[in-house]
């Protein structure tokens, strides 16, 4: 006797997205096009994978993301290549690559795919997760950037979340930000104590991330830290001016809070948040900002850029906890009772589906009783009982579903009866 074979799991952290829950995906993917596009944004492919150099070049070295997160190998021709563990550096990378810059000087990409980091799974955070995302190429303008948040709150509302909110700051340019990091430092140092250990890590290679640790201690080690907006410089104070100015016009709620940073490093200014009170610990529902030095890390022209991505599993999961279903399609059921009665629905059946209806039926034809609980099981509005007798009429019994109500329809008009 064969041993029985063992099961293969997904991989921990990864989530297999099945047809009822697939509906509601589409649903928001159906809205993020509709929306972004309206503010002329085009849908932009990249590959999943990259090589390793964009993240680290372009995510920063010295993130968590690069340093503890990603999946990289090395593979078969000695390449060293990476999952992404997110979408702008791809983005920016393909903007140069294919010399779009060239002819698009002022570009807007939407993209909507998986992306891979390897953080420890909870609630709202998995090993492979969704983004919905948008960049902006070639505006510095700070209505740009307020044109952006409006876009992605417009979005929100649209796919039916309420209940969130809007954090703004600005963390700087590559200027003003040194002094900055000189005073943060200073303050860090004079209570390392309280530091956990990640931060203690942090204090020399990225202090700026010690702002938004969690932990209790860290939060009252930085309540006296410096503050961004004494640090800025003319232009940048200027710039976040404007931004709320512009997110006043257009009647964009939003809060500053000047200790929002972002944990890959390519930002400057503006940095953003969208946070719910909904999903514990995993709060960020949303989260951008500007990057105006990264196509030029990267290879290509000093263009400045923003934009801001969304985590779909985190949206999904509000969506769910609201009672959002994915709406599901309409469907036909044929209960087909023996083999001629069979023989009689499949070409009837093949030109419904050919007018887009969609349509059950049970290819073992089991009892008519057996039919109506699949039926029933899959919500189907219309039955159609075909048997021997009906065949001999020419004739269909079609059960409405909902108002139980039973008429008799021939055969041959079976396609114009639904459509
Ligand atoms: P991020 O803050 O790393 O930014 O991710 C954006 C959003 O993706 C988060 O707010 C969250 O909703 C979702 N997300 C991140 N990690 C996970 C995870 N492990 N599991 C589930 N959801 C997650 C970026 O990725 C930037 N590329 C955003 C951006 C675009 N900035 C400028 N342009």
């Amino acid at each position: 006797m064969c041993a029985k074979a063992s099961k293969i799991r997904v991989v921990k952290g990864m989530v297999d997205i099945m047809p009822e829950t697939a509906k509601l995906w589409h649903e928001v993917e159906a809205t993020a096009e509709r929306i972004f596009g309206t503010y002329g944004y085009g849908e932009i492919r990249t590959p999943i994978v990259e090589r390793l150099e964009l993240f680290r070049r372009g995510v920063g070295e010295n993130t968590s993301v690069v340093q503890k997160e990603m999946y990289s190998f090395v593979d078969q021709g000695d390449e060293s290549l990476a999952l992404r563990p997110e979408g702008t550096a791809s983005v920016v990378r393909a903007h140069i690559d294919t010399g779009a810059y060239v002819s698009n000087p002022v570009a807007r990409y939407y993209y909507s795919g998986p992306m891979f980091r390897r953080e420890r799974p909870q609630k709202g955070r998995q090993r492979q997760f969704y983004q919905i995302g948008c960049e902006l190429l070639g505006v510095d303008n700070p209505v740009a950037d307020a044109e952006v948040i409006a876009m992605v709150t417009h979005f929100f509302e649209e796919v039916g979340v309420s209940g969130l909110t809007t954090e703004i700051n600005s963390i700087g340019c590559s200027g003003c930000r040194p002094d900055f990091n000189a005073a943060l430092i200073d303050h860090l140092n004079s209570c390392k104590s309280e530091l956990c250990d990640d931060c203690l890590k942090r204090l020399d290679k990225n202090p700026m991330r010690i702002l938004d640790c969690k932990y209790e201690s860290c939060r009252k080690a930085v309540e006296s830290a410096p503050s961004f907006p004494d640090y800025w410089c003319e232009e940048c104070s200027d710039h976040f001016t404007k931004l709320c100015e512009a997110l006043d016009l257009m009647e964009i709620k939003y809060t500053k809070n000047h200790k929002i940073v972002r944990g890959l490093d390519y930002y400057n200014r503006t940095a953003f948040e969208i946070t719910t009170q909904n999903l514990g610990a995993q709060n960020a529902v949303a989260a951008g900002g500007r990057y105006d030095g990264l196509v030029k890390e990267l290879g290509g022209p000093d263009i400045p850029g923003i934009g801001f991505a969304l985590g779909v599993e985190r949206l999904i999961l509000l969506l769910q906890a609201s009672g959002r279903e994915g709406k599901s399609d309409d469907v036909i059921f044929f209960a087909a009772i023996g083999e001629n009665a069979r023989n009689a629905v499949l070409p009837i059946i093949q030109a419904l589906r050919k007018d887009g209806i969609r349509v059950e039926w049970d290819y073992a034809a089991k009892s008519l009783k057996a039919q109506m609980r699949r039926a029933d099981k899959l919500g189907a509005g219309s039955v159609v009982i075909v048997g021997d007798d009906e065949i001999s009429k020419g004739m269909a019994v079609v059960r409405n579903m909902r108002s139980k109500e039973q008429s008799e329809v021939k055969l041959r008009d079976l396609p114009m009866h639904f459509v």
